[in-house]
């Protein structure tokens, strides 16, 4: 294998000797931006590390973990679709891993494979970089699937004012709920359900939202999750519409602009992750040499 063929998908450790060895998983993988940027990491902390693709099938992460590990990888990104098993493979997790019932980023340490989620903490951080004010916000998060779990840790944390959950279906977006409960109370927060319709009734919204995050899976498919009656409750030019997804302006995007809203897509959010992975692997104190913004400036124009 070539090193420097970075479309290889069989990152194997074996092919790269004296060189710490990473990778993102997922399937499909080919289109992923992972490789580059973590590139763009190692160039500016001057780390020797190499950083491919994996492709498993889907039913064989484990195996290819397994294998990737034992033949010297030091750390692994994980994504659709294999971020439970992720989670399932990990000796170890860390709390917010835990509690996003998800992991995205793997590392080997004595031989043991601790599990960690930087997901949520990553939108956070590209809110924060973009001038959102998340403390005393009222927040509205589209979807209850495993990307909303994945970032309601860290949103509480932000000590929001208020933050609702809607979904299509009550009974998901009323278990995250349940699940935050504790964490709500302890930063203040309330936290409640709605479904995606009853955003249409403003009695049930109370007002418009500062931040409305979609973490639906509608963004990948070019519809909205909420109608045109319910962006007319939720939206006024002060809120700010974040989507999830990444590359192009979605539908959701779309109904934000049209109200006057602020709006961005997800790329901020998949650099910030990145760069909270770089960190575990490579030591916390690269955090002055790294710079994301420059990063996904990069990207964006790229
Ligand atoms: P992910 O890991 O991307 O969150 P998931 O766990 O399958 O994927 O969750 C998908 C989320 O997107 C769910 O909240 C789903 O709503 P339901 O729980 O009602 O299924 C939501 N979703 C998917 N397609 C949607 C659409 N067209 N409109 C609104 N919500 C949608």
């Amino acid at each position: 294998m070539n090193p420097a063929h970075s479309n290889d998908l069989h990152t194997d450790p074996n092919q790269f000797p004296g060189v710490d060895v990473y990778a993102v998983a997922g399937n499909p993988i080919t289109h992923s931006k992972s490789p580059a940027i973590h590139k763009r990491f190692s160039e500016q902390s001057n780390q020797k590390m190499h950083y491919g693709r994996l492709q498993p099938a889907l039913d064989e992460f484990a195996t290819t973990a397994q294998s990737f590990f034992a033949a010297g990888g030091q750390g692994m990104n994980v994504t659709v679709p294999f971020k439970l098993d992720a989670q399932a493979f990990a000796d170890e997790l860390t709390p917010r891993a835990k509690l996003a019932g998800a992991v995205n980023t793997l590392r080997i340490e004595n031989g043991k494979i601790f599990g960690d989620n930087t997901d949520g903490a990553g939108l956070v951080r590209d809110l924060l970089a973009q001038g959102i004010q998340t403390q005393g916000a009222r927040i509205l998060l589209l979807g209850a699937g495993g990307a909303a779990r994945g970032v309601l840790g860290p949103l509480l944390e932000q000590a929001p004012k208020e933050l609702i959950i809607a979904n299509r279906s009550n009974a998901k977006a009323d278990e995250l709920v349940q699940l935050f409960a504790k964490l709500a109370t302890v930063h203040q927060a309330v936290l409640q359900s709605l479904t995606l319709s009853d955003l249409e009734d403003i009695s049930k919204t109370a007002s418009h939202f500062d931040l409305i995050i979609n973490a639906t899976a509608a963004g990948l498919s070019d519809v909205s999750p909420i109608s045109d009656i319910a962006a007319s409750n939720i939206f006024i030019p002060q809120s700010f519409a974040y989507d999830m997804v990444y590359g192009k302006v979605t539908a959701f995007m779309q109904q934000a602009l049209h109200r006057g809203s602020r709006v961005s897509d997800g790329l901020g959010m998949l650099v910030e992750q990145a760069a909270d992975a770089f960190l575990i692997w490579r030591g916390e104190h690269l955090n002055e040499v790294i710079d994301s913004r420059a990063v996904l400036a990069e990207l964006r124009a790229s």
